[in-house]
């Protein structure tokens, strides 16, 4: 048989959704299983603002419905550059963003533009798992550095140092943080910018979090870059309760000057290939933007409760440990004994096959993720509770005496 199928295709993985037919299978069985693996609100007690909603019916009856340009709308263009001037005190130019299907989509472009074979990107370990999988479709690599979990997560700043090689192109950062909760230092982020300018780097920074923070003081990488070049990654789905609607934005903030005509311009090459975002879906976003933020309040007191009640039955689990999430919801506890699993993904297989509930196995985060898992702290906190005991006499059946 002709062998038909790409050698790249063999590199793909997406540890957050692997175990997801499993659970089905058990779920067709009759089993109940919690899921606490996907980072999706709106599969919980959350949903997309009534008035974002009623701007994207609105948006088709006054005929938005053709293709729109492929950076995007302008109206939205414009109200992002104001959403990052009142949000993280920014000032880009509207000509500067670009609009995506998805903070997913611009992970895809930034690496499209920057990487040719053999060039590399460095990536905070653990992970979200785009940040690997898309360079390597481009034939370049990514390289991880560490996060120290003594340090509550922080980037490693001498292992950046340490990884900087001829071939990088750029730095990520991913703050807040998936998987681990943390919100990087300020200070964190002005040695990385730093390091990165010496080195001649882009900084790239993923910003999907930047609403829902409990504590910490956040602050955007465009907001404290001085004279190094840097893309934010940005979209709709976490703060705006949009994760269905797939938008996402994509900005240049370039002190220098030097590189933001050619990076829009390679950009907007790349978002021409799938013509547009869907118009009536951008249309709405601008609802969004200008309107109240009033489910975004009611979304972080919620989760600041959930996150608490979650860090506070991790800590009374001998078994586990955690640093406390300061943003997101997500928790990255890790298991702190040895048991009847070999590794942390048949602890994650096995938790689901016995207890039926459905959390991310650390290593699928990347190396530094071993021996942890992910779970989010999106359901109600009696969801959570039963999930917990659940984990906790799964820990106690299999742990050693
Ligand atoms: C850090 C990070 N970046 C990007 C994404 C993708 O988001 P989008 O729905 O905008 O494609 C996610 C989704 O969970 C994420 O956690």
């Amino acid at each position: 048989m002709r062998k038909i199928i790409a050698d790249r295709i063999s590199h793909i993985n997406y540890a957050i959704r692997e175990l997801v037919p499993l659970a089905k299978e058990l779920e067709a069985k009759g089993e109940k299983v919690i899921y606490l693996n996907i980072g999706d609100p709106l599969k919980y007690d959350f949903d997309t603002p009534t008035h974002v909603k009623e701007a994207l019916y609105k948006a088709t009856l006054e005929k938005h419905n053709y293709y729109s340009r492929s950076e995007g709308d302008s109206e939205l263009r414009k109200a992002i550059a104001f959403k990052e001037k009142s949000w993280h005190n920014v000032d880009v130019e509207p000509e500067n963003i670009i609009i995506t299907q998805g903070v997913s989509e611009a992970i895809n472009f930034v690496c499209a533009v920057l990487l040719n074979p053999g060039d590399e990107l460095l990536i905070p370990e653990p992970s979200y798992p785009l940040y690997s999988t898309y360079p390597t479709l481009y034939g370049g690599k990514s390289i991880v550095y560490k996060c120290s979990e003594e340090n509550s997560w922080q980037p490693d700043i001498d292992d950046i140092s340490r990884k900087i090689s001829e071939k990088t192109k750029a730095v990520v950062l991913i703050n807040p943080n998936n998987p681990t909760g943390t919100v990087y230092e300020e200070k964190t982020i002005k040695m990385i910018l730093d390091i990165a300018s010496e080195n001649s780097l882009i900084v790239i920074s993923d910003e999907i979090y930047d609403g829902i923070v409990f504590e910490g003081n956040f602050k955007s990488t465009a907001y404290l870059t001085k004279d190094t070049p840097v893309i934010v990654l940005n979209g709709f789905s976490k703060t705006f309760l949009m994760t269905g609607w797939r938008l996402g934005y994509l900005y240049i903030k370039d002190p220098t000057e030097q590189y933001v005509d050619e990076l829009r311009e390679a950009v907007i090459k790349m978002a021409r290939c799938r013509l547009c975002a869907a118009t009536p879906i951008q249309k709405a976003a601008i609802a969004a933007l200008r309107g109240p933020l009033d489910h975004l309040k009611l979304m972080v007191s919620k989760l600041r409760q959930r996150r608490d009640y979650i860090y506070k039955r991790i800590t009374e689990i001998s078994e586990l440990s955690a640093v406390k999430p300061k943003s997101t919801f997500y928790i990255f506890p890790k298991i702190e004994t040895r048991g009847d699993w070999k590794n942390d993904r048949e602890f994650a297989e096995k938790l689901l096959l016995e207890e039926k509930v459905l959390i991310v196995h650390g290593s699928g985060f990347g190396e530094a993720g071993r021996n942890h898992f992910r779970a989010v702290f999106l359901p109600p906190i009696h969801v959570l509770e039963e999930a917990f005991n659940r984990i906790q006499s799964f820990l106690k059946k299999h742990s050693p005496k």
